[in-house]
């Protein structure tokens, strides 16, 4: 069986939509780790649910990034990951992670990249007045939401509630990642 892993920092509905493709076929492997950077997020108990080893760490317990992503890329071998998804893990891969296993790590973003990189992509586009939105799935490399690009879905929006906008982007999200995460595997 093929292994993926997702790393989330904290709520983790992606998380709970690639767990379910995972568990009825729709995603051609098994979940095989959650990464979470934040002891107590949602994400963890969503993963003891579905019976997906975690590793949670804390930062702060780890001198530098290189130590924690040390560890990190020892987990993900030991459990023979072959594709990382990102999913709302707030941080910025360093060059440990990205060592190991460039091209085999995608993440998910809340706007039509590469527009609105970074952090509250949603609130900055909602203040712009975007009319058009999006989600964008990419490689991760070393720029900041930079790496090219796998997948975008666009849809309209005329108002002026970021919640609203986030409400119609994750339901996007789900559909999006589960779809490319499949698509990747079927096509290797
Ligand atoms: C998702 O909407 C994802 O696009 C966003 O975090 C959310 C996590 O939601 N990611 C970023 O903003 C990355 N720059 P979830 O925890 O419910 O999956």
């Amino acid at each position: 069986m093929r292994k993926i892993a997702v790393f989330s920092s904290g709520t983790g509905t992606n998380f709970e939509a690639i767990a379910d493709a995972c568990e009825d076929g729709r995603i051609p492997a098994r979940l095989a780790l959650l990464v979470c950077d934040h002891p107590g997020a949602q994400v963890v108990e969503r993963a003891a649910r579905h019976g997906v080893p975690t590793f949670v760490f804390s930062p702060g317990n780890y001198s530098s990034k290189a130590d924690f992503e040390k560890e990190i890329v020892s987990r993900l071998d030991a459990a023979g990951v072959e594709l990382v998804c990102l999913a709302g893990y707030m941080r910025i891969v360093g060059e440990v992670l990205l060592g190991a296993y460039r091209g085999r790590i995608i993440n998910i973003h809340p706007s039509l990249l590469p527009a609105f990189k970074g952090a509250h992509a949603v609130e900055r586009a909602v203040e712009y007045g975007v009319k058009v939105y999006g989600i964008t799935i990419h490689y991760v490399d070393e720029q900041l939401d930079g790496g090219r690009i796998i997948a975008q879905r666009a849809f309209s929006y005329e108002g002026s509630d970021p919640a609203e906008v986030h409400r119609i982007g994750q339901e996007i999200e789900h559909t999006l990642y589960t779809e490319t995460i499949s698509k990747l595997l079927n096509d290797k």
